[in-house]
């Protein structure tokens, strides 16, 4: 039986879940709540930030001008020009030859006639919405003459749809502010610079905001996609990648003290995603840093997630260049480290935490911990790992350091890492698997008997992915099916068990443009308006928000649970909110009776909640287009603690909520 409101809490008598006509004799699930049992910690649950798919720019960094600056490699790639009513102008690109943000327009216009149009596509054309505010801003100085500058927003056929002119620019370089409110919506609209007059006029990033950003920043974030990260509750953010850290070869690397500092200054480089794919190239796909190491912080402190950079260390791409820097040269690398730890936790009297006191923030950040390296192998990264472990504790001791197992979850690589991070005492491994939905259903006891006296586990980047055939590809987002997402949530209740030493996890990527994607399966895709969230998306947010804080046993049928008869369990409480919480996931195709019994309890029977995703459809997704087809729906229950029967539909993930006040 299905509810059939989206977030409808019902009150249901209990034993109206039970098909008191199933053949079937129920399977026996028993949860044992141990007050000295393993802590979770609070980062268990998080997310991993990498600006692939469009991800930071045209993405979460709301900046709408595609090449502000005009720096990518074609320095006009994203803008277009028009003459109107007899203009006679001209557009000439200047390199000064030197700086981070070296080049800049000039523009004249000869004969004082009509009017010259400098046309920004926008990432994949601009989403305006009718009555919101659209903050404009541009660099510029007059050289000569009377330059005036209008801006337009207009629709996909070209319509102005709001407008707004600046004031009168001067001699020197300046920023100059409007707004601009357009009076209808469009999701594929342009911004037009207009220029009248006689003369010559210079300028430099040209930008354009919504006012509505997260927090209403300046130059800020998305709110939507924010708004789902914060809605996910995660524990941590991993960020900058993945394969962008590393980059093609090292001078594409991600090098964090370009990204910090006044924005105009951050040097763009090509993003490494830009043309990596043979059937997904994007030569538009640049880094422009307006989302850097800063804003990053931030982003972690504004939802409540502990920051994990990932730094390079001295290796790019393996699957690239393969390039590394020589041992003996490798100390500006590790300097980039030290230097990290001092712009986030640093006081406002050493270099870099000057820096960040002056770009907003004078209390740290609270940086715990960084990854050395993001997916590297071999012994080269192991050589390198040991001088960054080494002078990091040296100066940090308290700092935690993620080392990398590799790009796959076992193998020679793996198994390699895997002994010698222990022997070099990584405080975590990082563990990838981009595998098929049954690999993640079997793997479910992968750390029942993980050795608990050493190193932990971060379970980095890990989704389910389908085979191709299996699925008819309408949309982008149809590989985020049902049936991955289910699958994943069995593979969780075997890390959420294992959470004393599985201490981290996190999906990947996690956001993805439906125009511009490289890669896929993506945890929440977009477009310029609009955001989605996959049924992975649910899955990661019903163990993340009730993570709990200690781990509680469960028994299928007085066993361990393996996943048999396609049933997955596992089972937290939550010593701060009092509550038991039971995860269950049904991975068969028919509905099954379940009687739980949570043993020497002393709770009060009452009541539960019910969280529930399901869907029959195994290939079942959400879009843009259709959002809520498989979305949590709860219910309230009445609860049993000896003795509670509950039917688990088929294809279901399930958690139960009950107050727990014995703890
Ligand atoms: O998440 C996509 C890529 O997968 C990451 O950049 C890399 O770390 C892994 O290979």
């Amino acid at each position: 039986m299905r509810l059939k409101a989206a977030g409808a809490i019902l009150i249901v008598s209990s034993m109206l879940w039970v098909e008191k006509t199933h053949a079937q004799a129920p399977e026996k699930l028993s949860v044992r709540v141990d007050k000295t049992s393993p802590k979770i910690q609070p980062t268990m649950w998080g997310v991993f930030f990498e600006d692939i798919n469009f991800a930071a720019d045209g993405g979460i960094y709301a900046e709408m001008v595609k090449n502000r600056s005009f720096e990518f490699a074609d320095p006009t790639m994203g803008w277009d020009d028009k003459q109107l009513d007899g203009s006679d102008a001209s557009l000439l690109i200047v390199n000064r030859g030197n700086g981070s943000n070296a080049r800049y327009a000039s523009i004249s216009l000869k004969n004082g006639k009509g009017s010259y149009v400098l046309i920004n596509e926008g990432f994949r054309g601009m989403g305006f919405e009718k009555g919101h505010q659209y903050n404009f801003s541009i660099l510029a100085h007059t050289v000569e003459g009377n330059v005036k500058v209008k801006v337009e927003a207009v629709d996909e056929k070209g319509k102005p749809i709001g407008h707004a002119s600046l004031e009168e620019i001067k001699g020197d370089w300046e920023t100059y502010r409007v707004s601009l409110t357009p009076t209808e919506s469009a999701s594929n609209g342009k911004l037009n610079v207009i220029f009248e007059g006689q003369g010559k006029l210079e300028i430099d990033m040209v930008s354009l905001f919504p006012a509505d950003t997260w927090k209403h920043r300046p130059n800020g974030m998305r709110a939507d996609l924010v708004q789902k990260l914060a809605d996910l509750k995660p524990g941590f953010m991993r960020f900058p990648g993945g394969c962008i850290v590393e980059g093609r070869d090292l001078a594409n690397r991600y090098q964090w003290k370009s990204t910090v500092g006044d924005v105009a200054d951050r040097k763009l480089i090509i993003n490494r995603w830009n043309m990596e794919m043979k059937d997904h190239q994007t030569p538009d796909y640049f880094q422009s840093f307006g989302l850097g190491f800063y804003e990053y912080f931030q982003l972690c402190e504004d939802i409540g997630a502990s920051p994990l950079p990932i730094l390079n260390c001295g290796m790019a791409c393996q699957y690239n260049s393969a390039e590394v820097v020589s041992l003996n040269q490798i100390d500006p690398f590790i300097q980039d480290a030290l230097d990290l730890i001092e712009f986030a936790n640093g006081g406002a009297d050493t270099k870099w935490g000057k820096l960040r006191a002056a770009m907003g923030h004078p209390a740290p950040f609270n940086l715990k911990m960084i990854g050395v390296g993001n997916e590297q192998w071999g012994e080269q990264y192991v050589d390198r790992f040991r001088l960054f472990s080494k002078a990091i504790w040296a100066k940090y001791p308290e700092i935690k350091l993620v080392g990398s197992a590799g790009p796959y979850p076992g193998g020679d690589l793996f198994d390699y890492l895997s002994k010698v991070m222990r022997d070099e005492k990584a405080s975590l491994i990082d563990e990838h698997y981009y595998m098929r939905p049954e690999w993640f259903l079997k793997n479910v006891t992968r750390y029942d008997n993980y050795n608990r006296n050493s190193s932990k586990v971060f379970a980095g980047e890990y989704a389910a992915h389908i085979d191709d055939k299996t699925q008819k590809d309408t949309h982008p987002e149809s590989h985020n099916t049902w049936y991955s997402a289910l699958s994943e949530a069995a593979f969780m209740t075997g890390l959420e068990r294992n959470a004393d030493v599985v201490q981290m996890a996190s999906y990947a990527p996690l956001l993805a443009r439906v125009d511009a994607w490289q890669w896929r399966p993506d945890l929440i895709w977009f477009d310029n308006l609009h955001s989605v969230a996959t049924p992975n998306y649910y899955v990661q947010q019903m163990f993340s928000k009730y993570k709990g804080t200690n781990i509680a046993s469960v028994l299928l049928n007085g066993k361990a649970v393996t996943g048999q008869d396609s049933l997955y369990s596992s089972a937290v409480f939550d010593s701060y909110k009092k509550q038991l919480i039971i995860k269950v996931v049904n991975a068969s195709t028919t509905p099954r009776n379940i009687e739980l019994n949570v043993e020497g309890s002393k709770g009060k029977n009452g009541n539960a909640e019910w969280i529930q995703l399901a869907s029959s459809d195994k290939l079942l997704f959400n879009s843009i287009d259709n959002p809520y087809r498989i979305h949590p729906e709860t219910r309230t229950i009445g609860w049993n603690y000896k003795k509670q029967e509950i039917k688990l539909e088929s294809l279901s993930v399930n958690v139960l909520i009950v107050s727990y006040t014995e703890l």
